[in-house]
């Protein structure tokens, strides 16, 4: 993963969502949500725009300032579209997401593939606006759109042998650059995996939408892992798959550098990666002019309700 941090390019004005109008539309989801008039996403096409007309609980004010929505659509991480920060942002529109659908296998009662407006039926959709630090010492605060993974998982009746949860990305090289690279530092498809009782938290989601909108596809359209107080690696884009395991999976970083990326990546401060402090991170945007905006990292990003599934671990031995 590189370390070198550029200043996101490119941004159309009119992506940036001013903070008064994102404001704005979070009141107007507050009321409608008041008046009860929030439904479920119904078994409908997935198409552009679906969420403009659906509504989700809004998330309740957040004490940190929301990164512009241009800053996090276009300084991004999606090896499958290039390693430069920017190329998801011009690449990704080539990645076909309709039709869209997610095989289910290993240690459930219902395995099977799944279309996504199936895996979506029913579900009451929620902002969550989380940090999210990646490993790389920047971070953002992003208001996503999802639900638990918990209640994702629970409908293919996981086995009492089910351990881990593994998820893998979508393999299609015609439309991602970045898989056909013969210099990639990574092999493909990406995977990742958890622990079942860390899926299980309620922290951990499965992302739909952001910034009230559909995700857009560099930001891992048409669904993704978001697991806050974990490096960003952890929340891989674009699943297809999802196999529950009894044995740790194998995961991507770790495959690539285990002395540098370990399975649980949990945000540590006081871990160094090899090459780096952990010890702050650069909140973004960040520039010269406002001091870079670093700040402390906080042990697991902040959320150290997730500390009672380390209990008993070393985790230095377990990073
Ligand atoms: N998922 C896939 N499939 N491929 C990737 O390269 N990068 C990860 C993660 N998920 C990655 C991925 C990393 S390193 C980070 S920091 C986050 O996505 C970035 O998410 P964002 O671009 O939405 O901010």
């Amino acid at each position: 993963m590189s370390f070198v941090i550029k200043p996101p390019v490119d941004i159309n004005p009119s992506e940036i969502t001013p903070e008064h109008v994102y404001q704005t539309r979070r009141r107007f989801m507050q009321s409608v949500s008041a008046a009860g008039l929030v439904s479920s996403v119904p078994a409908a096409a997935l198409h552009r725009g679906w969420m403009d007309s659906k509504g989700f609980t809004p998330a309740p004010p957040s004490e940190d300032a929301i990164t512009p929505r241009g800053y996090a659509t276009s300084f991004n991480n999606f090896y499958e579209f290039g390693t430069d920060k920017n190329d998801p942002a011009e690449l990704a529109s080539r990645l076909t997401t309709e039709p869209w659908s997610v095989e289910v296998s290993g240690l459930v009662g219902k395995p099977g593939t799944y279309d996504i407006e199936d895996l979506l039926a029913g579900v009451d959709l929620e902002e969550r606006i989380y940090r999210l630090r990646c490993v790389e010492a920047w971070s953002m605060v992003i208001p996503w759109i999802g639900f638990p993974l918990k209640t994702l998982i629970q409908r293919f009746n996981p086995l009492g042998s089910a351990k881990y949860v593994a998820f893998t990305t979508l393999y299609r090289p015609e439309e991602m650059p970045g898989q056909r690279s013969y210099f990639s530092s990574i092999k493909y498809p990406y995977v990742e995996a958890l622990r079942l009782d860390e899926a299980f938290h309620p922290l951990a989601i499965m992302a739909v939408g952001m910034y009230g909108k559909v995700l857009p596809n560099q930001n891992g359209a048409p669904l993704r892992l978001v697991v806050p107080w974990k490096y960003g690696f952890k929340s891989i884009k674009s699943i297809v798959r999802i196999e529950l395991t009894s044995k740790q999976p194998p995961t991507t970083w770790n495959l690539a550098a285990s002395n540098e990326y370990g399975f649980y990546a949990n945000v540590n401060p006081t871990v160094q990666h090899p090459r780096w402090s952990q010890a702050s991170e650069r909140r973004l945007p960040s520039s010269l002019f406002n001091g870079n905006r670093k700040i402390p990292t906080r042990m697991y990003n902040g959320y150290e309700e997730v500390a009672s599934l380390y209990t008993g671990m070393n985790l230095r031995l377990n990073y």
